[in-house]
């Protein structure tokens, strides 16, 4: 039987490096199957899902990816069309959607939300991101995505830039990152560095140095992995505008960096990467989006599936 199966997906601290280069390995694996061979994987099943915050990518890639092998998605979106504006609590939705679904995908403003979920559902459920906290699924696409551009993960040296406080898909990726041998580059404005909170552990895991000057270690870096200022998580408007568009990275900055750097971007862009950058051979986020569908599909193929190996 395959470790993943029927296991929930909360936080991406429970996995090893060897469950993630599982994953990977599953991942490439379905990359190479035909579409029809694709379909039979989780022919049948449904992924319910309820996005109580905002999404494009992560709601639409698990959808796409449950298309493509072979089962079905239903769930809300838009909370507001739901009971929940009748005073439906989440328990409760939860329980009628593990009903009607075998796996369970959530997306919520509170920390802690897919576990509290998982306690009432008897389905398995992924985290699609929870509060300020953790997006598992980004960090396992995000690695991924860093494996296939750059053929490895150890020994690179990885910029991370933008909004690290608030930044959920950050805190996954960095924990995500410490399974490996890598240095990393912390750049923000002063009022946005990882919180200390998460420090402490992180730093158990990971080398890292903090700056306020993209300019510090650019040349240096193989990947440089920008994020939106999360503008919906300031408490105060004017705290936000203070710190709005502190860093743009333009075709100047690339002629700075290694020919072969890449950038990514788990995407909404506002404008932190000017558009002109998407041409050169060094952005990859749009790629990064793709690779979500594939290990997302691994990942829903190997819950689904017992023996998916
Ligand atoms: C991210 C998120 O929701 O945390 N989006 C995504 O899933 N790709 C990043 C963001 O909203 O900035």
């Amino acid at each position: 039987m395959n470790e993943f199966y029927q296991k929930d997906i909360f936080s991406i601290k429970d996995y090893t490096k060897e469950q993630l280069e599982t994953i990977f390995t599953y991942t490439d694996k379905i990359m190479q199957l035909s579409l029809s061979e694709r379909r039979e994987i989780c022919k049948g099943k449904i992924l319910g899902y309820l996005f109580y915050e905002p999404s494009t990518r992560t709601r639409l890639s698990f959808e796409s990816a449950m298309a493509s092998i072979g089962g079905n998605s239903l769930g809300i979106s838009d909370i507001t069309s739901s009971s929940t504006q009748k005073g439906e609590s989440l328990a409760d939705t939860v329980r009628i959607m593990s009903i009607y679904s075998d796996v369970l995908v959530l997306r919520h403003p509170l920390d802690g939300s897919s576990r509290f979920a998982a306690e009432i559902s008897d389905k398995p459920v992924i985290n699609a991101g929870s509060g300020t906290e953790e997006h598992p699924t980004q960090a396992i696409q995000d690695l991924f995505t860093i494996k296939k551009e750059k053929k490895k993960i150890d020994g690179l040296k990885i910029g991370i830039v933008g909004d690290l406080k608030y930044g959920r898909t950050v805190y996954s990726l960095l924990h995500g990152l410490g399974n490996y041998d890598v240095d990393v580059n912390l750049i923000s404005p002063e009022s946005l560095r990882i919180r200390s909170d998460s420090t402490y552990e992180i730093k158990r895991k990971l080398d890292f140095t903090e700056t306020t000057d993209i300019e510090e270690h650019l040349d240096e870096l193989d990947v440089l992995y920008v994020t939106r200022i999360q503008k919906e998580r300031f408490p105060d408007e004017e705290e936000y505008l203070k710190v709005k568009g502190s860093y743009v990275v333009g075709l100047d900055m690339l002629k700075r960096m290694k020919d072969d750097a890449i950038i990514l971007h788990p995407l909404p862009r506002i404008d932190e990467i000017s558009a002109d950058v998407d041409k050169t051979k060094n952005a990859k986020y749009f790629e990064q989006a793709e690779y979500g569908k594939y290990t997302r599909s691994a990942l829903l193929g190997m819950i689904l599936n017992e023996n998916s190996f």
